[in-house]
Parts: C-alpha cells; structure tokens; sequence
C-alpha cells in the first residue's frame, strides 16, 4: 500500500509542484486548501501534469478543527506537509493579528489534530525572511533569527514550537524546510504562479510585464552594498523545492525531533540580473525603471546549502536560465492565470 501525505496549501503555488512530485513518486496526496489564494484549477492541473489525481482536495480552512479531524479520520495519513499560510510581508505589517492567527493559530490546530489521530511526521514550509536583515551571506541554519516583519515572525514562532513540541514529544518527527526565492514552474506550462492582485514577487511581476498586464518592472533601489546596487536573492527553481520536499519524505525517519535546513542554491542573482536573464527568456527586453527602495528590504539573502547536502547528498539541479524559461512558459500559456 503506498503512503498517503496530507498536503496542507496543496493547490498554492509551491504545494501544487509538490503534489504533481509526490504523485510522480507514487504516494497518494490528499489536499486541504481554503483556496484564499490559490485556484481550484491548479488541482485540474495537477491530475493532467502527474497522469492521476489526488485522492481527495477539501476546501477548509485549517482552523476549522471539526473538518480538519474528519479529513484525518478518512485517510490514513502518513505524514503531513504543511503549507498553507499567509505569505505576504507587507500585508502582515497591515494585519499582524490575521497573520499570527492563520500562520501560527493553523499550525498549532494542525497539531492538535496530528496529536489526536496519531501521526508524528510533518515537513513544515518556514522561510529565509526569518534570517532578517542578515550581517553577512551565505546564511546557515545556526546562524541567528532575526525576523523584522510580522510574516517572518510567524514562520519563526512555528518553528519555536515545533521545537518544542518535539522536545516534549520523543515520537515526533520534524523537518522545517527554510526556503530562499522559489520562482520558475513546471516546464510543461500548466502549472505556475498565479497570485491574486498585483504580485508583490519580483518574478510574477516581470512575467506579466513580459505579457503586456504591467507597464514596466519597478526595481526598488540601486544603492544596495552589493556589486550593481539592486537587492541580492538566492532564486531557486520550484521543482526543486517539490523536489526537496519529497525528499524530506523519505528522511524524516533518519530521526525524530526537530531538524531544520535551507533549501536554496548557494548563488545571489541581482534584480538586474534577473531582468537580463529573464529578457533572454522571453526574448524581448523587459522594461524597467529605477525606484525608491522598498521599505523593509534587505540588501542579500543567500543560502548556505551545505546542511542538506550533508544530511541527505541533495541539491538544486536548475539554474536561473530553467527558472525563467519556465516561468515565462506558464505565463505565456496562461497570460491571465488560471481561467476563473
Ligand atoms: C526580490 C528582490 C526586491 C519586486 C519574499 C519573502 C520571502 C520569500 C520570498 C515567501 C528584492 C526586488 C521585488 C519588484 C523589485 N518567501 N523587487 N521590484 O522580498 O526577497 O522575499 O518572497 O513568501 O520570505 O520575504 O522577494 O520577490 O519580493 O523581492 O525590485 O516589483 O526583488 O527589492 O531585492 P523577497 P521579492
């Protein structure tokens, strides 16, 4: 019998790679989205990308402890990857209470249902915005916390409790995923990014300025301490997070506890870079104009991903050129995202 996940956020943008590689991989997923930002569509996609569908998509919110427990109650779950959160930093500034409340208030619901259903595994989605405004890059795992908006403050309280839990729980079993920029898609087209409104990300909004919805990229500063001004990220192509995510599967038995590592590739690309590296990509230049910077950016966040490939001999496969081809194909073929 193959193991089934349950894939909290399933049909968002980083959880619907990760069910097209979990089915790829022969486990069985069930999805329980809100869809508050996410499209009902992507689970379409995922069924025509993996050749099968998941065993069963709920729309609940994770919150909703009633439904969550009827959700364990009808599958076997084996583990749990635990997506759905909110993400956007500059709307947490807005609304902290929401963010803790959904990010914080969902994962400890989670966990009530987990406790109360028997099931001790769970790769848990934390981010690099919890590094802060870091002193220096690459970034390791140890080095220090230092969130400086309320969205990586949630992904950092998670983890403190996760941590906690595990103490207190010998049985459980954690592994907290730190991922830098994911960007790109699924090369075949069908499944990508698709945010609702206009994208905070630097890369949805360079695809729909390369399809015409947007005028031009705006590039939030160009007096950073880095080599041509722009801000530094470490992009990293969303297959191989789902990659990684499945991989995480298949470890999470090394142990029990509370491991935590970054997900990225070790190299900064500049917004510049970007620019230039996606206008090769979708073969025309992509218009841009310098602006203020964006108030709570930071100069550099690099990986460090030496942890990961320590522990389980993994790294990124697909470099910058793979991750704007392939976001630029989804965007071309859905040039207003998934149909409604
Ligand atoms: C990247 C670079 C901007 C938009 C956020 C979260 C992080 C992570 C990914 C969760 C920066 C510049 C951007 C634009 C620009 N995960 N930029 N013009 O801020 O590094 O990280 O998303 O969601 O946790 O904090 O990503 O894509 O917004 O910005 O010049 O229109 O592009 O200043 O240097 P960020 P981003």
């Amino acid at each position: 019998m193959s193991a089934t996940v349950l894939v909290t956020g399933g049909a968002g943008f980083i959880g619907s790679h990760t069910c097209v590689e979990l089915l790829d991989h022969g486990y069985d997923v069930v999805v329980l989205d809100d869809h508050s930002n996410s499209s009902p569509r992507a689970l379409e996609r995922i069924a025509k990308v993996a050749g099968r569908p998941v065993t069963a998509a709920y729309e609940s919110d994770l919150r909703d402890r009633r439904a969550l427990s009827a959700v364990f109650a009808a599958h076997p779950v084996d583990a749990v990857i635990h997506f759905a959160a909110k993400k956007a930093v500059g709307e947490s500034v807005e609304k902290p209470v929401e963010y803790y409340d959904t990010n914080v208030g969902g994962t400890t619901a989670l966990l009530s249902a987990m406790r109360e259903h028997g099931v001790h595994r769970l790769v848990f989605s934390s981010s690099c915005s919890i590094y802060g405004d870091a002193a220096k890059v690459p970034l390791a795992e140890d080095d220090p916390a230092g969130p400086t908006n309320p969205y990586a403050t949630t992904k950092w309280l998670c983890e403190q409790v996760l941590a906690d839990v595990c103490r207190r729980l010998p049985e459980m079993s954690v592994l907290a995923l730190r991922y830098f920029n994911p960007v790109g898609a699924h090369p075949s087209g069908l499944l990508g990014e698709d945010p609702r409104g206009v994208p905070n990300n630097v890369m949805p909004f360079l695809t729909q300025v390369a399809v015409g919805r947007l005028p031009r990229l705006r590039v939030f500063g160009d007096d950073y301490a880095t080599a041509d001004g722009t801000g530094v990220r470490d992009y990293i192509h969303v297959m191989d997070v789902a990659d990684g995510h499945r991989v995480a599967l298949e470890h999470l038995d090394d142990d029990t506890g509370m491991r935590t590592f970054n997900l990225g590739t070790g190299a900064g690309t500049s917004v510049l870079e970007l620019v230039a590296a996606f206008s090769r990509a979708c073969g025309r230049p992509v218009p841009y104009e310098v602006t203020a910077r964006r108030p709570g950016d930071v100069a550099a966040l690099v990986a460090d991903p030496g942890a990961v490939a320590r522990a389980w001999n993994w790294a990124t496969t697909r470099d910058l050129a793979a991750m704007c081809r392939d976001a630029w194909a989804f965007q071309e073929l859905n040039p207003s995202g998934y149909p409604d």
